[in-house]
């Protein structure tokens, strides 16, 4: 088989793995409020917790790593699930260190997150919340969300699929 086949093979198969684990809660009508938000410039809240869920998932495997994928996948697309517009003044300059405590919450109330997912939510916005990651999951989550900012502010447009 040439290289690029498998390339689109693997690929394909990462990107069924990923919808797999990311369908039920991307059906989930309080998920889909997310849509609703915008995060950074034209993106809107729900895609970017969607490119950190992938990117992190990919980031994953290729580190070769195996057996906590529904956490991490999970984990990253509730990570921004603070359900507000961040952007309005009563949310203020405080949005960015209390956030994550605030999606945490969201989450816990309408999902059974388990102690890893809550993990990658509380942590991800460090440095600048006190305490870091330390589950590995939470460090590729954290890292990946602050590429996909970066990615949007800079006005990258992401594969099509990935706006859900
Ligand atoms: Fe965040
Ligand atoms: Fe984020």
């Amino acid at each position: 088989m040439q290289k690029a086949e498998l390339a689109v093979r693997l690929r394909r198969q990462r990107q069924q793995e990923f919808w797999a684990i990311a369908r039920e809660l991307l059906k989930d009508p309080n998920v889909l409020r997310m849509r609703n938000y915008p995060q950074h410039r034209g993106t809107s809240c729900l895609t970017h917790c969607t490119a950190v869920a992938w990117y992190s998932f990919l980031l994953y495997k290729r580190l070769g790593l195996r057996g906590r994928e529904s956490e991490l996948v999970r984990g990253a697309l509730l990570h921004d699930f603070f359900l507000y517009d961040w952007h309005k003044p009563d949310h203020g300059h405080l949005h960015g260190y209390l956030h994550p405590a605030r999606a945490a919450r969201n989450a816990a109330r309408y999902f059974p997150i388990n102690a890893l997912e809550r993990e990658i939510i509380r942590r991800h916005m460090w440095p600048l919340t006190p305490v870091p990651p330390l589950h590995l999951c939470a460090l590729i989550v954290s890292l990946v969300d602050k590429c996909c900012t970066l990615s949007e502010v800079a006005g990258y447009r992401y594969p099509s699929f990935l706006y859900y």
